[in-house]
């Protein structure tokens, strides 16, 4: 087993099931609209999970190529674009060190992607690495925590409980936060029921780095990008603050590749 998700993958589509991916592959494309100088034909995504945006932007035309460090969640997305017959290059590899032979219009890190990397020297190897697999001008588009917002609100203990196919999954998460290594890890439980039973259990902790805005400025001029904006997840035109959480970062690539 691959990755910072361990088995907790297997359960990641029931437990996002009220993730709407097509209106944030809306929101992807308006950014492309918005902020693409040329138009986007190929995607490059890291971090794509089961595919939740990769599937809906393939079927929208894009040629697509997702990878992700969890075998378990490639697999499912392999399973989910063959059952609905659409073609996606999904392949297990890590942002820090991923080699392809192509460059894209654009790339994009949904969900947090970023945060699961947390040292900063790695951090600067992912965006670097990105950027060499980019076209010159092309965008990079990523969410991620808010430390002006993680630090204010501060992260508190979670239940989540989702149901689906006769699975009831309850999950809790207790965050565990680290302000000056800019860390809060989540420890979660899961327990799975189906019939009335037990059927699983799972416990395991994910390490998050949230990242405050200047600081990613910085990061992605380090990188051979140019920040375009920083706006709320979902919102284009709104601002960015100490009171929201989740923070979009759009990025053009700048300058000479290594
Ligand atoms: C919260 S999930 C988001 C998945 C997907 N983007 C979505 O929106 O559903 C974070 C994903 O990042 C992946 N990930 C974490 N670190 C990574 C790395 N260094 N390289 C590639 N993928 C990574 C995890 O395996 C996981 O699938």
């Amino acid at each position: 087993m691959t990755g910072v998700f361990g088995r907790y993958a297997e359960y990641y589509d029931i437990l996002y099931q009220d993730k709407d991916y097509e209106k944030e592959c809306d929101f992807l494309e308006e950014i492309f609209s918005k902020y693409s100088e040329k138009h986007v034909k190929s995607i490059l995504e890291g971090g794509c999970g089961t595919g939740g945006h990769a599937i809906p932007l393939a079927k929208r035309g894009y040629r697509y190529v997702g990878f992700d460090t969890s075998e378990i969640m490639i697999e499912r997305a392999k399973e989910k674009a063959r059952s609905s017959n659409i073609d996606v290059d999904f392949q297990v590899m890590d942002l820090r060190d991923f080699q392809l032979d192509e460059k894209f219009d654009a790339s994009i890190c949904m969900f947090a992607v970023i945060d699961y990397i947390t040292e900063t020297e790695d951090v600067l190897k992912a965006l670097r690495n990105i950027r060499r697999h980019l076209k010159e001008n092309s965008l990079f588009v990523f969410d991620f925590w808010n430390g002006l917002a993680v630090l204010r609100i501060l992260p508190s203990v979670r239940v989540k409980i989702m149901e689906d196919e006769g699975i009831k999954i309850i999950r809790t998460v207790e965050p565990e936060l680290d302000a000056f290594n800019h860390i809060s890890k989540s420890h979660y439980k899961m327990i799975v029921i189906k019939n009335g039973k037990v059927i699983d259990e799972i416990e395991e902790t994910h390490v998050i780095r949230f990242y405050f805005p200047q600081e990613i400025k910085h990061y992605l001029e380090e990188a051979g990008f140019e920040l375009l904006n920083i706006c709320p997840f979902m919102d284009l035109n709104g601002k960015v603050n100490e009171n929201i959480w989740n923070i979009v970062a759009i990025a053009k690539a700048v300058g000479e590749e290594e």
